[in-house]
């Protein structure tokens, strides 16, 4: 393909625009601007193979194709034939699991082709595109890979753009705050500290680069595995093309083939990997204001929720408990003996996290900076300055997280909060932000694990980096403890070591919307762990706002509520009658639900599936689930609709295909349609599948309150089989990864005369409840005897015609019969 005109001059004045990318979009050669200098691949004329790798070049640029499973192909792009040393902090190692594949060649095409899909190289004009086994296109190149040389920084701004169909959607993509469905929006991944952040403002805290895309019922994801500044298309330039480029690094992008959404998913945990398992009681109520403090306000806070039972396991101290903002300090006036107030917190049953921003005050009289400074670990520009800037504490450091050393001194440094009892820890302001400037200059250079690189390159990792040696140093130092980790910052994979919140959002309605949007999309991608801060950061919520939002947090993963320090008391009872009765029933059922919420945890760290999953994930090939974002639903088995107007007495739910109960009627209703339902302040549309079995874990103060010593199972009647989990451990040690647990698996499957559960276990671990209370929910007939594993047991029929009655948690066969 031809090489576009130079014009030198137009180029050295779009070099010193600050919004230089905005410029460099340009995906078509034909369409006859031709200001920048743009080169395209040519005609491929050669491939050759090595092991999984397929090799083309035009006889200067290069193309690699890598099998890597079956259903997942790596594209990469080297300019001048030299491709970059493999590296990434996403995907840690890159195991090739395809052991069938092979290249093809006729006259139009190269073609290198696994069980599940082809990746086709055109040979007339290096046009790369996929297709299924069935030869079916899912995606195909708008114009060939193309790259643009950086004459500042070296390397080059590198494209990639791809045909938009008419009815392809798009999601994915992060913490985006704009509709689930991405069609039409060109975003940007740049980690950005966004205070009171506003609907579609770009970008904010993270920078997923993976997508799914969706069209004519086959979903396919792309993984632009890039770490600089990348910007995503998806046809808002040109409703035709879906373009991803890059200010620098390589080309390099992942094809992931569902044909499900779902398979993407775990396709691309595949290549990022999974949380780890939490702790369980991280998976309970946490408390968080900036700040708490001094000591008697914490206690006093705690008091409040043991006297008004409200469960809470998470209290959080904010910067106000360091002296002067310093990391690793204590602010002794406040807190004249943590290690005491931790001690009886926790015999209250209180985690207490901290948050250690990534600035290091510059003070020569300050431990962590002189050690640091003498160690070297800090942040230089590119003529050896220290990279300085402000924050909390005033004029700072920073440390480079991208060095293996300084991961390693960094995670040490937390010995001593462990040592006083800290059970967690919150990495803040990683993106890094920094006060004025915003963040740091580009060319501020990292050790980048020994591949060196500016801050373009490492910007967007470097939270990842801080909360990953803040996790790993954590891990070490708790022995066989889970350690509880929350970052703000984060580039895919950054699952692998923390949790995430969705940074300052505000008191308002339309956030409460934004937020139930981000945690869908935030679990599409790669990050599970996640939630919003219930109630809104800055500003006021009322009652009602705010009772709303601990509705929803009850079925966000990661259930916090925090607020600015300006703000009104923010505690579940702090709008007094009736909004602390509803926050109290809805934490209530985050603690009974408890079992439930760790066994779908479980299904995502071992398996890969996310944990909140969108409507249009269970029905895809439903149109008009592209654009349903209100409804969720919470691991495969329960939907939830959050009320997201004020006053909103009632509002429609659409529920998939199937049979669902209603969570609080026990009503039972066909799905494959919308229903409108009531939605009085004390409830929200929760309906559960049916056939599902939900294991509840009695009402708790705090996880490890009370020693269990019975699982109620919810059994909701089927007419057809239908399988559910129960996932058992320790909930706080690593004792799962050398497989000490229990996976149980029930079966319900219902007749006209007959109900049947079954249980099968596999593993090591053994609970120490003895029995189930059975609780059978919808049964359409009048039972005449319950057989256990062969024996009649005695039963009891409630208000509500369920039936229950208790037996061994060893049982194989329960049948309850007409
Ligand atoms: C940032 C965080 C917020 C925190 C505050 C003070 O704004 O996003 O959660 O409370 O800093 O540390």
């Amino acid at each position: 393909m031809e090489e576009n005109i130079v014009n030198q001059e137009l180029l050295a004045n779009r070099l010193i625009e600050e919004e230089e990318e905005e410029f460099h979009h340009l995906n078509n050669p034909a369409d006859g601007i031709k200001p920048i200098i743009k080169k395209y691949l040519g005609v491929p004329n050669r491939a050759d193979q090595l092991e999984n790798k397929f090799y083309f070049t035009d006889g200067d640029a290069k193309v690699e194709v890598t099998v890597v499973t079956d259903e997942i192909i790596r594209v990469r792009l080297a300019p001048h034939g030299v491709f970059l040393e493999e590296f990434s902090y996403a995907v840690p190692k890159l195991e090739q699991k395809a052991i069938v594949f092979a290249l093809h060649e006729d006259e139009s095409e190269f073609r290198v082709s696994t069980n599940v899909v082809n990746c086709h190289i055109r040979k007339d004009d290096f046009f790369i595109s996929f297709s299924d086994s069935q030869n079916h296109i899912t995606s195909t190149d708008a114009v060939p890979m193309h790259w643009e040389e950086n004459v500042k920084f070296g390397g080059y701004y590198v494209y990639c753009t791809k045909t938009c169909h008419k009815e392809e959607s798009f999601f994915g993509l992060g913490d985006k705050p704009t509709e689930l469905n991405l069609r039409g929006k060109r975003l940007k991944n740049w980690n950005t500290d966004a205070y009171s952040f506003a609907w579609n403002q770009d970008p904010l805290y993270r920078s997923i680069p993976f997508y799914i895309s969706l069209n004519e019922g086959i979903a396919h994801g792309i993984f632009f595995d890039n770490t600089f500044k990348a910007h995503f298309d998806f046809g808002a330039e040109d409703t035709t093309k879906t373009s991803f480029w890059a200010d620098g690094g390589e080309l390099q992008y992942y094809y992931i083939h569902g044909p499900h959404m779902m398979d993407v998913v775990k396709s691309y945990h595949l290549l990022t990997g999974t949380h780890p398992m939490p702790p369980l009681w991280a998976l309970g109520y946490h408390q968080c204001r900036w700040s708490y403090y001094p000591e008697a306000k914490v206690r006093k806070i705690a008091n409040g929720f043991r006297e008004n039972k409200i469960p809470c396991d998470g209290i959080y101290l904010d910067i106000d408990y360091m002296d002067g903002y310093r990391c690793f300090t204590w602010n002794r006036k406040y807190f004249p003996d943590p290690k005491k107030m931790i001690k009886e917190l926790a015999a209250d049953g209180f985690k207490t996290v901290v948050i250690i921003d990534p600035g290091i005050r510059v003070d020569d009289n300050y431990a962590v900076f002189k050690e640091g400074k003498e160690k070297k670990y800090f942040c230089r520009r590119c003529d050896d300055y220290f990279m300085e800037g402000h924050v909390w504490p005033g004029r700072c450091q920073f440390p480079d997280y991208t060095n293996p050393e300084v991961r390693e001194w960094w995670g040490g440094l937390f010995d001593e909060l462990v040592q006083l009892g800290v059970a967690g820890v919150w990495n803040d302001m990683n993106e890094p932000a920094v006060f004025g400037a915003g963040t740091f200059p580009d060319d501020v250079r990292h050790q980048y694990d020994g591949f060196r690189g500016s801050h373009r390159k490492a910007h967007n990792v470097y939270g990842m980096q801080m909360v990953r040696a803040t996790y790993e140093g954590l891990r070490k130092l708790m022995k066989n403890k889970r350690p509880f980790t929350i970052t703000r910052a984060g580039y895919s994979g950054v699952q692998r070591y923390s949790s995430v919140w969705t940074g300052d959002n505000v008191a308002s309605w339309e956030h409460l919307k934004l937020g139930n949007i981000q945690m869908q999309r935030l679990s599409t991608s790669g990050i599970s762990f996640c939630g919003t801060d219930i109630g809104g950061f800055s500003g006021e919520p009322d009652g009602e706002l705010f009772t709303r939002w601990i509705q929803m947090g009850t079925f966000s993963p990661f259930m916090r509520a925090h607020s600015a320090g300006d703000t009104k008391e923010r505690e579940p009872w702090s709008f007094g009658a009736p909004f602390t009765n509803i926050n109290r029933k809805f934490i209530e059922l985050r603690y009974r639900m408890l079992p439930y919420l760790y066994s779908t945890f479980w299904e995502h760290h071992r398996y890969g599936f996310p944990i909140l999953r969108s409507v249009v994930m269970q029905e895809q090939d439903e149109i008009s689930n592209h654009f349903r974002q209100d409804e969720f639903t919470y691991g495969d088995k329960i939907l939830i609709c959050p009320v997201l107007e004020p006053g909103q007495q009632s509002r429609k739910v659409y529920l998939p295909k199937g049979k669902w109960f209603n969570f609080w009627t026990y009503e039972m209703v066909d799905g494959g349609q919308e229903v409108t339902v009531p939605t009085p302040l004390e409830t929200i549309p929760v309906f559960v599948k049916a056939g599902s079995v939900i294991p509840e874990y009695p009402v708790m103060q705090y996880v490890g309150e009370k020693e269990i010593e019975e699982v109620k199972l919810n059994i909701y009647y089927s007419n057809y089989e239908v399988n559910s989990f129960l996932f058992e451990d320790y909930g706080e040690t690593f004792a799962y990864e050398q497989d000490i647990y229990l996976e149980k698996k029930f079966v319900v499957s219902g007749k006209s005369t007959v109900l049947t559960v079954q249980q099968t276990m596999e593993g090591l671990y053994t609970p120490r409840y003895e029995s189930y209370h059975f609780n059978i929910i919808g049964l359409p007939f009048a039972p005449t005897k319950i057989l256990a594993d062969g024996k009649d047991v005695p039963y009891s029929i409630d208000e509500n015609k369920c039936v229950e009655f208790k037996f061994t948690k060893n049982f194989k066969q329960i049948e309850i019969v007409k």
